[in-house]
């Protein structure tokens, strides 16, 4: 019988740890249902033994509290500015291996921390897998609140957003970019998220990427470019992993 979407990411979220994960490392912990399952394993492996000396960084408030009741031993980049790996989910994955992330609000803390880490290990059922980015999920960008309808304003009329997609502001909670409240979504970090809703495939996430990053108002955004060292991907027929 075909194992459900949530045994799929059990699957690669134990693997990437089984697989990428040694004693003695400085370890990034994602945030998502899929992630969920790695920062699980960590604090299963630490409990038998079987992995030691172990410290972690979180990429949000959510996964910081898994990860103390599991009683992982957490640090920060401020003492720690070099990861060994890291292991998170996407929203979607390109052939090329870019990602779209940020579905769950988290994407800034996750993209701090993934830069400074070795290896960025991405754990994703196939679901994800994308010919292009955008059209199958919108792309999150973290704004400051101060006058955030200019800095939508702005972000909807860069030469790669123009005409070519809706900016919608986040509302309700941070970690879904379903409405599900009255307010305006608020991130881990005080921050507001317009997600960017596309018809088309984005036809060059880089660039798209530093012309976002160029807007003052923009903390960040959700696409990750350049980044991924594998994705492991669990489907129907099995996991394969993908390098670029
Ligand atoms: C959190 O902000 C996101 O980047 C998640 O990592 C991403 O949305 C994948 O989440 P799921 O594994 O829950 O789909």
């Amino acid at each position: 019988t075909a194992l459900s979407q949530e045994e799929l990411k059990k699957q690669v979220g134990y693997k990437a740890v089984d697989d990428y994960v040694k004693s003695g490392q400085v370890v990034g912990l994602g945030t998502g249902s899929t992630a969920y399952y790695a920062v699980e394993r960590v604090g299963e492996k630490l409990k038998s033994g079987e992995l030691k000396d172990i410290l972690a960084i979180p990429t949000s408030i959510r996964t910081k509290e898994q990860a103390e009741e599991l009683g992982i031993p957490l640090v920060t980049l401020d003492t720690h500015s070099k990861l060994d790996v890291a292991i998170d989910g996407a929203d979607e994955v390109d052939p090329g291996l870019n990602l779209v992330k940020g579905g769950g609000g988290a994407l800034l803390r996750e993209k701090m921390v993934e830069i400074c880490a070795d290896k960025f290990i991405v754990i994703v059922d196939e679901s994800k897998l994308c010919d292009g980015l955008g059209p199958g999920f919108p792309v999150p960008v973290e704004i400051t609140p101060f006058c955030h309808e200019h800095t939508m304003r702005t972000v909807g009329d860069l030469s790669t957003c123009k005409g070519k997609c809706k900016p919608v502001l986040r509302m309700g909670s941070s970690s879904s970019n379903q409405p599900d409240g009255d307010e305006i979504a608020v991130t881990d970090n005080g921050n507001y998220i317009v997600d960017l809703h596309f018809d088309e495939p984005i036809a060059d996430p880089p660039k798209m990427a530093e012309e976002l990053k160029n807007v003052c108002g923009v903390v960040d955004h959700g696409l990750f470019c350049g980044m991924t060292t594998a994705v492991i991907i669990a489907g129907s027929d099995g996991i394969s992993v993908k390098k670029p």
